[in-house]
């Protein structure tokens, strides 16, 4: 559904998005990881029209495109939830999940909001995707994180995404709430949707994942499907395992740093692939 070539993002001089193959199927989860300052919200920018690319390819449906607007890229199909929701907290959640795209009965000058419908339509989609609140009424502020997030991919799924970005949904949320956002996107995943499910956690990301992909200073350090990849691998990928072990001897030498539990750099097979690889881009 959308795919990236060899793409890259340069913000005047400082290069923050280089090489990166990325790859958006219906019906599978694609996650992105990365320490902070890896590029990860510079990627999905690209892909939601907030940024342009400045190399490499970027397709959506086999056609290269460049979105100029978010509102293009919504318009193909492609929806973004922000970590930062926005949602206005006073709103009652029905409110809030037609914010921007209000239904509305009659005709000039006579035409106001048809309240019953978008209630009835919210209820509905909630309850479709699994969601049960006790009351739409509320305002959407007093839900639990995990709600907001819940409703957001909700009310994505029923403006006609094709493609769902999840900029970090589970960063702010405790096990429990992270749990119910893991469950939503696994919804959507199963209702054909392609998912792009940015994460710094590997567990959340091996909960849903189909396919992984970590990014290192603005490279795509590591790019493997499920069946390439252990949990264990990920995490110590994400963890620096291939840095911290090549570093071993050194941080042994240092007193109170206990270095027992460390991978040898010759288990890492992935990791050390893969950032042989990309070191050997680098030289090239
Ligand atoms: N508008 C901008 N102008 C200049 N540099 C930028 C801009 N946006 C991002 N950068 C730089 O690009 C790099 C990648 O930033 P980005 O926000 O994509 O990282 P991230 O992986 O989303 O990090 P985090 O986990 O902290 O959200 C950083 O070095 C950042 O300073
Ligand atoms: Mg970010």
């Amino acid at each position: 559904m959308v795919e990236l070539r060899g793409a890259g993002k340069s913000y005047g001089n400082v290069r923050a998005l280089h090489g990166v193959d990325l790859a958006v199927r219906q019906g599978r989860v694609t996650c992105v990881l990365g320490d902070n300052g890896a590029g990860k919200s510079t990627l999905i920018k690209i892909i939601s029209g907030l940024h342009q690319h400045t190399e490499g390819e970027f397709l959506v449906d086999g056609e290269p495109v460049r979105f100029t607007t978010p509102r293009e890229a919504l318009d193909s199909g492609i929806a973004t939830v922000y970590q930062d929701l926005a949602t206005v907290p006073l709103m009652p959640v029905w409110r809030n999940f037609f914010l921007g795209s209000e239904m509305t009965r009659g005709r000039w000058p006579l035409r106001h909001l048809d309240i019953a419908r978008m209630k009835r339509t919210a209820d509905d989609e909630l309850r479709e995707m699994g969601i049960v609140l006790d009351d739409l009424d509320q305002p959407i502020g007093t839900l639990s994180g995990g709600q907001r997030q819940s409703v957001a991919i909700a009310r994505a799924v029923y403006f006609g995404a094709r493609v769902l970005i999840l900029d970090e949904p589970t960063a702010a949320l405790g096990v429990k709430q992270s749990g119910v956002v893991l469950k939503y996107i696994a919804a959507a995943r199963d209702r054909g949707l392609g998912v792009i499910f940015i994460t710094h956690n590997p567990h959340h990301a091996y909960m849903v994942g189909d396919h992984f992909g970590v990014l290192r200073l603005g490279t795509m350090d590591l790019n493997a499907a499920r069946s390439e990849i252990s949990l264990e691998e990920l995490t110590n990928h994400m963890a620096g395992g291939a840095e911290l072990a090549a570093l071993k001897h050194e941080l042994a030498q240092v007193r109170g740093v206990d270095v027992e539990g460390l991978p040898e750099e010759s288990d890492l097979h992935v990791s050390a692939a893969a950032s042989s690889a990309a070191s050997s881009e680098k030289v090239s």
